[in-house]
């Protein structure tokens, strides 16, 4: 008996968001039908003018892949198409994307990462998407408050890695579950029910390149872990896309790691739509997100593209930190 993700939305929204008459998995099924999408051009693209750099320069000041655009346009275009869509903030677009709608009809906000990983695009190693759900608060109607609320707000979380399968993994508060697309019938099917984390595992994931710019306590807490003090010796693994690395992590357990460096003081990765989602599906999964002071989820925002240390993972991991 297969379950669908669409099966699974509708499920979860009934028993947890009954008042949302089928809105929240209409907006969750605009999410998937533009990873499939975007997994269409993934698998051909050394086939189609989708590869290489598209010339120009995202809010980030990196050179945007043309599947970083194709993979923005595709989530900007399905998820437009949703009355329940008041606003959409994406890594690709320097403002938030606001959609003129009743309070009581664009109730939710969408943040995503559209294509994560993007460096790997051109070598063949797997990338990602992911996004992360926000409701409109009732009282606010000032743009940059609606969509800059803390990780804990997150009404839903997901990813998908395109990967030797494609996988969406999400959550929306009451366990994590991960599909896998069947080719042969254009769904995403449930392979991962209740998904948990281990509380403790055998890798450490992290730049080692970089490591020699770390802060001292990270290259202190790097050392532990080599040292075998938390029992056993660790190996590394580092993919370089976050959504390998983080679903690598959600099955094997260990912890994921990206440190304050010389070039990101405050670390690379951006608090919005990479540590808050996977911060909760970490959460939900067992496992355990901070910023190496903070947990992820507890971070009042300031601006939409801020970036965050983020050391996650397993709990076992997470909590040796600092010690
Ligand atoms: P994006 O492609 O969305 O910009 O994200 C890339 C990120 C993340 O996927 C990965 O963990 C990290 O960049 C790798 O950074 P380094 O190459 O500096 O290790
Ligand atoms: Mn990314
Ligand atoms: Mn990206």
């Amino acid at each position: 008996m297969i379950v669908t993700a669409q099966q699974h939305f509708t499920r979860q929204q009934q028993t947890q968001f009954p008042e949302a008459q089928g809105v929240f998995s209409w907006l969750l099924s605009a999410i998937t039908l533009a990873t499939k999408m975007i997994q269409a051009k993934v698998r051909q693209a050394g086939l189609l003018d989708v590869l290489g750099s598209a010339g120009d320069t995202n809010v980030q000041g990196e050179a945007q892949q043309k599947l970083d655009v194709y993979a923005n346009q595709a989530l900007l275009h399905c998820l437009g198409l949703r009355d329940s869509v008041a606003m959409l903030v994406s890594e690709e677009n320097e403002e938030p994307v606001v959609f003129d709608r009743a309070p009581e009809t664009g109730k939710y906000v969408v943040v995503f990462d559209p294509l994560d990983g993007s460096s790997n695009i051109d070598v063949n190693v797997s990338v990602g998407t992911i996004f992360s759900i926000y409701r409109r608060p009732d009282s606010q109607h000032d743009l940059q408050r609606v969509c800059l609320q803390a990780g804990s707000k997150q009404v839903a979380a997901g990813y998908v890695v395109y990967g030797s399968s494609t996988i969406m993994v999400y959550t929306t508060g009451s366990g994590v579950y991960g599909f896998t697309l069947d080719p042969a019938i254009g769904a995403y099917v449930l392979s991962h029910d209740n998904l948990r984390m281990p509380k403790q595992g055998m890798y450490y994931s992290v730049n080692e390149g970089q490591a020699h710019t770390f802060p001292d306590e990270y290259r202190r807490y790097l050392d532990r872990l080599r040292s075998g003090v938390l029992g056993h010796s660790y190996s590394t693994r580092y993919v370089g896309s976050l959504v390998a690395d983080f679903h690598r992590t959600m099955l094997k357990g260990g912890v994921f790691l990206y440190p304050p460096t010389r070039q990101y003081q405050k670390g690379k990765l951006r608090l919005m739509y990479e540590a808050n989602p996977l911060a909760f599906i970490a959460e939900q999964a067992g496992g355990m997100a901070t910023d190496g002071y903070r947990r992820i989820l507890d971070i009042e925002p300031e601006n939409i593209h801020q970036r965050t240390p983020l050391i996650l993972g397993s709990q076992m991991e997470v909590e040796a930190f600092g010690k």
